[in-house]
This record gives C-alpha cells, structure tokens and sequence, in this order.
C-alpha cells in the first residue's frame, strides 16, 4: 500500500529536519526518511559536541559556489539572527566563541531535540533506520520506497548531505538521485580537510601536535588562524579553511610570526646582537617549530653574526613558507563536501529543480559550502527554509 503525503524528504540531517518541520507547521503532511539508526548524527558530533549552531558574520562571500550569487537569496531570508531567535525559544544557553561563531553551552543534541521538537509540532512522520529504496515519477508524483513500505508526494527533497565522513553514514545518494532526474551535478571534493605532505617535508611531519597562528594563503585567498602540524601533514582552522580553495598543485603558503613587521629580525639585530638566531623565532613561535625552521633556513648563531641579506631573505621566507601538498585526508577525515548539485539546476528561491518540477535538494547536497565557523549550519537552515516554506 502507498501512504499519501504532501511532501516527502529524504535525509534527517540539519537541513531535512529544518525543512520538515517548516512544512509540517504550514500544514503540509511531510514524510521524513533516513537510512541512519537515529537523526542528526552531525549535529550531534559537530563543534566537539556543542554545535556550533550558525555565525553572526553569516554573508554570501563566505561560501565557495560555481554561482556565487546562488545563496544570497535563501541567507537574506532566514538569518543567523533568526536560527538564534528559535534556538533561544527553546531556551538553549549559547556563547559567541570567536569570528562570530556562536555554540551551545551544553550540547549539541540540545539542537537535536530541539529540531525534533519543531518536526513534533508540524505533525512530521519520521522514519529513520529505514534504506531509501527505488525513487521514481509517476503522474506527478514522486513514489519512494522506504523499508518495507511505499510512500508518493507531489513533492521530494533532497536533504541526504554529501560524502564527507562515510563513517557517520553520509553517502553519495544525493548525486545519485539528483542524475537520475536529469541534473548536473558539480564534481565533489572533500573540503575544511587536513592537507597531506610528500615525503621530503618529512622534517615538518616530526612537529606533529604542534600548533602556531598563521596567515595561510593560497591564490588570493587568506586566513588568519591556528594551524596544527600533524603526522600527515597540516590541519588546525587556518588549513581547514585554506583547504576549501586548494586544488592539486597549488601552493599554500604560511605567514609565521603574521604581526611580526618588515624588516623586524634586521631590527632586532641592531637592538640585540647578541641574541640568537633561534631565540629570535622562538620568541612567539613554539619552540620545536622555532629548532625545525631554522634548520631549514640554515641560519645559526647570534644575530650580529648574520648578514642583513640573510636576515632578509629570512624574513621573506617566514612571511611566506610554501607548501606544496600532495593531497588531503580525504572524504573520511573532510568536515564538507564541495561541489555537488549544480545550482543552474536550482531556483534560489525555492531550491526547486528548473526541470523536475517538485523536486527539490536543500543543505550539503547542493553546490554551496560555507566556510568553517556555522556557516554551513547556516546554509542548511536557510535553504532547508526556502524549500520548506514553497513545499
Ligand atoms: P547531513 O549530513 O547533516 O544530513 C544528511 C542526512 O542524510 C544524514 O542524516 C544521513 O544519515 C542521511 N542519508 C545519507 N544518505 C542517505 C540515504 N541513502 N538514504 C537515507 N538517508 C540518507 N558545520 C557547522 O556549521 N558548524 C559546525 O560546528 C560543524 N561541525 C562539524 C563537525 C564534523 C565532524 C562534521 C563532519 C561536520 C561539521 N559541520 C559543521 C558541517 C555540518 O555538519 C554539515 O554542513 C551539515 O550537517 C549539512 O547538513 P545536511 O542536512 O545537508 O546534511
């Protein structure tokens, strides 16, 4: 037997969840179907379990999108400020942490709950530990079979996220639905992922745990923030971040020492001659990192002893130390997918398909990847809402 319903959303991650319970307390009777054991499993795990829920400086610029103009509209419609009002509805303590990142105070199933509470309110019918089996449209409505059940609607979201974390029971379904109905789905790729070292940056790799506050830049693009030397390679924010806009062969270089001004180790030398060469970088940098750069720029001894050339090309190397990665840690170790479901396929109002009328695909399966810091949260809700309220 086929259960009628006005809507069915596939995936019970935060964009699902958010639509489901938009389009439930619009009156619409909403199916919502997930493969995994319980719901929102991200979220559980996301922010070291407090969830950091969205980020106040919320803007289109801080999203990576073969249309960057794609988000804007879904952003300006439901803000961080409006995530913050219901998260303070629920009564949820919260702290902005830094960059506008705003966490729970306790835990991030808080969030969870809270989801559920809204989908409770809205009359949603959740199902989860159920596989999603053959999708297909007939006479305008789409027909999923979930278990061992049959349900049809009008109209079916995409909410199962992308491939980031397999582990967690995240997978490629999206794109495999989204192709079947005849949408172009952008390549996927791991992003906000450490970046892996070859073998001859072996000297870096001895730094593992190591942590340091750099400026990581690759092309024009640049952040300012920790970056954690690993047994791989390098990882810590500035890297998750920089690793969104890294392709094969690109360099990332790193700013050390970034309040440090031109010219500051010539300075140095004139004020404190008698200083080391490795006292000079230890002085702000950790001290293993200090040993293993200046093994590396090849300079001892006391700074009077140095040649002004030399501090120079120093000081030019430290404000740009280049690496070359070889690769990152992949869709296992990568927080967000980038890629995935072209947005020439998508309204930006509605996130419907141009072309599979009633179908629509919200959150991490589409071609929009926010930056680290809430923002992804914040595009899961925003067009989680956009699709909700035109279901
Ligand atoms: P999401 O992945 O949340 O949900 C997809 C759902 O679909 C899952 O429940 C999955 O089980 C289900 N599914 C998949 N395939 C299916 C199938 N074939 N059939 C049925 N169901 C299927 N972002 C942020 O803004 N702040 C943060 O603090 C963090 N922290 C963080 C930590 C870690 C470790 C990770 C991995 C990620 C984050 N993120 C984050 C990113 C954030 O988790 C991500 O952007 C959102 O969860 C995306 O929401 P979606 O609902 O689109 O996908």
């Amino acid at each position: 037997m086929t259960t009628q319903y006005d809507a069915i959303v596939l995936g019970a991650g935060a964009a699902g969840l958010f639509c489901a319970a938009t389009a439930g307390q619009r009156g619409r009777r909403v199916l919502l179907i997930d493969h995994a054991p319980e719901p929102g499993r991200k979220i559980v795990i996301s922010g070291g379990g407090r969830c950091n829920f969205t980020n106040v400086h919320t803007a289109p610029d801080r999203y990576l999108s073969g249309n960057p103009h794609f988000a804007k509209s879904a952003l300006s419609r439901y803000t961080a400020a409006d995530f913050l009002a219901l998260v303070e509805s629920h009564g949820i303590a919260w702290h902005e942490k830094t960059l506008g990142q705003l966490f729970c105070d306790g835990s991030a199933r808080q969030i969870v709950t809270m989801l559920l509470e809204e989908c409770a309110k809205g009359g949603v019918t959740l199902r989860c530990g159920e596989a999603v089996g053959e999708v297909e449209h007939v006479d305008g409505l789409y027909r999923v079979r979930h278990g061992a059940h049959e349900a049809s609607a009008p109209a079916l979201v995409i909410a199962t996220g992308g491939p980031s974390i397999p582990k967690m029971g995240a997978t490629g379904f999206a794109y495999d639905l989204a192709r079947k109905f005849g949408l172009k789905v952008v390549q996927p790729r791991p992003a906000l992922v450490p970046l892996t070292l070859p073998g001859d940056e072996a000297l870096f790799r001895e730094l593992s745990g190591v942590s340091t506050e750099i400026v990581a830049r690759c092309g024009k693009t640049a952040f300012r923030e920790a970056a954690l030397f690993t047994h791989r390679g390098l990882s810590g924010p500035a890297i998750l971040q920089i690793s969104s806009y890294w392709k094969r062969g690109d360099t990332v270089t790193a700013q050390f020492l970034p309040d440090r001004a031109d010219g500051w180790l010539r300075e140095l030398k004139r004020e404190r001659p008698r200083l080391s060469f490795r006292k000079a970088l230890g002085d702000g940098l950790p001290e293993r990192l200090a040993e293993a750069l200046c093994a590396r720029l090849g300079l001892e001894g006391e700074l009077g002893a140095l040649t002004d050339k030399a501090l120079g090309a120093a000081e030019a190397r430290l404000a740009r130390w280049p690496f070359v990665p070889d690769g990152s840690e992949g869709f296992a170790k990568a927080e967000v997918t980038a890629g995935g479901i072209d947005t020439a396929e998508l309204s930006s109002k509605t996130m419907e398909a141009k072309r599979a009328p009633g179908l629509y695909a919200i959150g991490e399966a589409v071609d929009v990847t926010g930056w680290l810091g809430g923002y992804n949260f914040q595009w899961a809700w925003a067009s989680a809402r956009a699709a909700g309220q035109a279901i």
